[in-house]
C-alpha cells in the first residue's frame, strides 16, 4: 500500500518518529513493516517495527544508521510512503500464553522499547497487568516516555548516567533481577546481549520470555533465506523475517 504521510520527526539523536496514513490493515504487536525507498536506487525494503497503530495512523520509530533511513529522515507531510504491512509473527498469537498471563513485564532496550507500545496498548485492551523495564544510554536517548506514561507503569535505568530520581543507573537487568519473580510472562525487544541475559535470568526463574529479534534482512518475506535464526528443536533455520521475528527465548540456540 502507499500512504500519506503526516509526520516524520526527530525525537532523539538520530532517532525519528514517523506517522503515515495506512487505513484497513490488521496489525499485531510485534509485526513488521516493509519500507520502499522509491525513487532512489535503492530496491531493497528497509524492515522496521510497528510502534503503534491506531486509527488508522501507522508509527514507526526508526534511527538513522545508513542510506535507507538517511533517506526515510527526509521525508516530510504529504509525501507518499510505500510500504507492505503487517508482515511476521506476532507477540499474541503464541500458544494462548497471553490470554492465560494476568502479570506480563514488558522489557525494551533502546529502540527496542518502539515495539512494546502497541503491545502494551494490546495488553491493556484485554484487561493484563503490563508493567514495563526499559533501559537506555542516557537520558537524552530515551523515547516514547509520554506514549507510555498513563498507560503502563514502568520503571526506567541509564546506562551511563548516575542516578536520578525517576530512572537507575545499570542496565535494565539489574533493574528487573530481584522482580522477574511477580511476572507470569515476559516480553522483549532490545539488542542481542540484553536478550541473552534475560534468557538465562527468565529461565532461573522460571518465567516463559518471548523476544523479537532483528537481523539483517533482504526480501523481508521470507524468499532469500538470508535471516536464519538456529532454533533447538529444529533442523532447519528457521527466517526471522518470515517465521518470527517473535521467538520462545528458551527455543533459540543463542549465538
Ligand atoms: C524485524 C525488524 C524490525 C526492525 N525494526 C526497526 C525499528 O523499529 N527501528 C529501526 O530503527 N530499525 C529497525 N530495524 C533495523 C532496520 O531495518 C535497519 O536499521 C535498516 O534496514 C537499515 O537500513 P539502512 O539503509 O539505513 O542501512 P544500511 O546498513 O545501509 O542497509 C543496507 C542493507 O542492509 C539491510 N539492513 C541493515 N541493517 C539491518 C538490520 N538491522 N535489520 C535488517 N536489515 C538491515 C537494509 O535493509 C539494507 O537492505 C528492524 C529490523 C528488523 C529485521
Ligand atoms: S530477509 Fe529474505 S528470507 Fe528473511
Amino acid at each position: 500500500m502507499t500512504g500519506c504521510i503526516l509526520s516524520n520527526k526527530r525525537i532523539a539523536p538520530d532517532i525519528f518518529d514517523l506517522r503515515v496514513n495506512a487505513p484497513g490493515l490488521f496489525v499485531q504487536p510485534g509485526q513488521f513493516a516493509n519500507v520502499y525507498l522509491d525513487g532512489t536506487d535503492m530496491l531493497l525494503p528497509r524492515p522496521i517495527s510497528v510502534c503503534d497503530y491506531e486509527n488508522s495512523v501507522m508509527r514507526l520509530v526508526y534511527r538513522v544508521v545508513g542510506k535507507g533511513t538517511a533517506a526515510m529522515a527526509q521525508l516530510k507531510r504529504n509525501d507518499s510512503l510505500r510500504l507492505v504491512a503487517p508482515l511476521g509473527n506476532a507477540f499474541t498469537t503464541k500458544k494462548g500464553d497471553t490470554q492465560k498471563a494476568k502479570r506480563v513485564l514488558l522489557v525494551g532496550g533502546g529502540l527496542g522499547v518502539s515495539p512494546l507500545l502497541y503491545l502494551a496498548k494490546t495488553f491493556r485492551r484485554a484487561g493484563v497487568e503490563v508493567f514495563g523495564a526499559f533501559g537506555f544510554r542516557s537520558p537524552e536517548w530515551e523515547i516514547l516516555r509520554a506514549d507510555f506514561k498513563g498507560l503502563i507503569d514502568f520503571d526506567v535505568s541509564y546506562d551511563e548516567t548516575e542516578q536520578t530520581i525517576s530512572a537507575h543507573k545499570g542496565t535494565v537487568i539489574d533493574l528487573i533481577r530481584e522482580t522477574i519473580g511477580n511476572f507470569e510472562m515476559v516480553c522483549a525487544c532490545g539488542p542481542v546481549p540484553m536478550l541473552k541475559a534475560l534468557t538465562g535470568l527468565s529461565q532461573s526463574a522460571g518465567i516463559p520470555l518471548w523476544v523479537s529479534l532483528e537481523e539483517h534482512m533482504a526480501c523481508g518475506v521470507g524468499a532469500c533465506l538470508c535471516c536464519p535464526v538456529a532454533l533447538k528443536d529444529s533442523a532447519a533455520y528457521k527466517r526471522i523475517c518470515a517465521d518470527g521475528p517473535v521467538f520462545d527465548a528458551s527455543a533459540i540456540i543463542w549465538q
